[in-house]
């Protein structure tokens, strides 16, 4: 599938490539040693829809961060890798994940380009072994040739995750309704939305303290209370210490209907559960953060707050042919 628009990368390989934000987007920070260019995005692109990354040849990165659920794995609490093995943890979007300081449900990893290392080595996702993997994309001429034309040493493992890491920072949605609002078109978001909105940024709601920014995440680290015996302790087993227990990253919520089931294990089916979880000031738990406590919304409210949340979708995103299956 992916073999005639490689051969015609080599071509493209010198063309600059910037990644478009709008006004009110902080620029796309880019590491400075990994430039971009439009033949390494595309290289990147094509890597990212190709199974023959997984170990036998079954699993891409695409497989669970699927386009028309912005980049989550659809529906799934868990995400099934290579051979049917089944990870512990929900497949998180990767909307704007380029502005992302640390990645992972526990934060456990600085930048994409170290990442990209986990899922392909991971037995339970590609189960790639490194050395292998090299030899076995270095056995197919036109990769020899995309990778030798974006970086003067070739094909390695390295180069693999730089070139997937330049198209993982061109993922930027900004085309929701709440972004049109943003823009001044004050029709774009419904009164219900509006509403839900105002309570979204008050004291009274308090996501926004957690959920800021252009993507609702600070990246910080949090207890949101979500059960008292955590399986999975997050932060923790990092730091060594108690009161990280439960921590797990703020995630963003751009395009968050479109990738549920929620919260790091999947656990919470709906947005709406989502929003009476946090309206009930979740469970009994000795590490909660203190933003943790019964809001006291009403049904209403609620309400209000899963239209504001659903005004967050960019189907334009979803269904750009820039991001979907290469040609
Ligand atoms: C088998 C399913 C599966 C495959 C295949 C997979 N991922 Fe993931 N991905 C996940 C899950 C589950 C997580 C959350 C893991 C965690 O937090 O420990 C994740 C997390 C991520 C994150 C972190 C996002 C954030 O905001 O913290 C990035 C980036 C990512 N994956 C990119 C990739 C890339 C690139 C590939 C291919 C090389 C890939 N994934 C392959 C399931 C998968
Ligand atoms: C104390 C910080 C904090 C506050 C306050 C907070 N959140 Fe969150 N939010 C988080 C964290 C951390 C997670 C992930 C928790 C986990 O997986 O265990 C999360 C998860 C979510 C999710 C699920 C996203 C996904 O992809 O799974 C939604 C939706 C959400 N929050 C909405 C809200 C709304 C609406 C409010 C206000 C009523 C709110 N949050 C208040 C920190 C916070």
């Amino acid at each position: 599938m992916v073999l005639g628009s490689l051969a015609g990368m080599v071509l493209a390989a010198s063309a600059v490539y910037v990644v478009k934000v709008p006004d009110h987007f902080p620029p796309m920070p880019i590491p400075a040693d990994n430039a971009m260019s439009a033949a390494k995005v595309e290289l990147g692109h094509q890597l990212f829809y190709d199974k023959r990354l997984s170990g036998d040849n079954s699993v891409a990165c695409a497989s669970c961060h699927k386009p028309e659920f912005a980049f989550s794995d659809g529906g799934k609490a868990v995400s099934t890798g290579v051979k049917g093995r089944r990870g512990t943890r929900n497949a998180p979007t990767l909307t704007d994940v380029g502005y992302r300081s640390r990645l992972f449900w526990e934060g456990g990893s600085p930048r994409l380009e170290a990442q990209a290392v986990g899922p392909l080595t991971n037995p339970n996702e590609m189960d790639s072994d490194p050395t292998k993997l090299v030899a076995r994309l270095k056995a197919i001429p036109q990769y020899r040739a995309a990778f030798a034309a974006v970086f003067p040493d070739g094909l390695s493992m390295l180069n693999l995750t730089k070139a997937i890491s330049a198209f993982e920072r061109t993922l930027v949605s900004s085309n929701s309704p709440w972004d049109r609002y943003r823009e001044g078109d004050q029709t774009a978001l419904s009164v219900v939305a509006l509403r839900g909105m105002k309570i979204f940024f008050s004291e009274k709601g308090d996501c926004f303290h957690c959920h800021q920014g252009q993507d609702f995440t600070d990246d910080s680290l949090r207890n949101t209370a979500l059960t008292t015996v955590y399986s999975d302790t997050g932060l923790a087993p990092i730091t060594s210490k108690d009161q990280d227990v439960g921590k797990f990253k703020v995630p963003t919520l751009r395009n968050v209907e479109l990738t549920g089931p929620y919260m790091h294990d999947g656990s919470i089916k709906t947005l709406r559960d989502v929003v009476e979880h946090y309206n009930s000031g979740g469970a009994a738990n000795l590490n909660a953060d203190p933003l943790m406590r019964p809001l006291g919304l009403s049904e209403a409210e609620v309400n209000d707050l899963v239209a504001f949340l659903k005004a967050l979708t960019d189907h334009s995103f979803t269904q750009d042919p820039r991001f979907g299956l290469p040609k």
